[in-house]
């Protein structure tokens, strides 16, 4: 870890599904994390659209899909990309190291 920030260790690389996001939390927000291709990617659980937890819903490549009302999301970009999800959520930077997977709370 070279930079200024602070890193939390908060899952391992094998604690997450390649299907299903995985539910992790840090000071208090619900943040969902997604495996492809080996690259670990950190998004908000929550909805942007009424709310629903995302780790309730799946994902494939990389785009999650709401379990609410089918809106769907590029985890890499935060981007909505089905309606009627419209707004954006937030995406967080990750790093691995061996199979440790950390978040940054400055980042939230
Ligand atoms: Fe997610 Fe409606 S709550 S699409």
């Amino acid at each position: 870890m070279t930079d200024s920030k602070s890193w939390v260790r908060v899952a391992d690389v094998q604690d997450i599904d390649a299907t299903i996001p995985f539910l992790v939390e840090l000071n208090d927000r619900a943040i969902a994390l997604y495996r492809v291709d080996d690259v670990v990617y950190a998004t908000d659980d929550t909805c942007s659209h009424a709310e629903a937890s995302l780790c309730e819903g799946e994902y494939h490549g990389y785009v999650v899909t709401c379990p609410r009302h089918g809106g769907q999301f590029d985890i890499r970009t935060g981007r909505a990309v089905k309606m009627p999800a419209i707004v954006p959520i937030d995406v967080f930077p990750v790093r691995v190291e061996g199979t440790d997977v950390f978040l940054s709370p400055d980042d939230l």
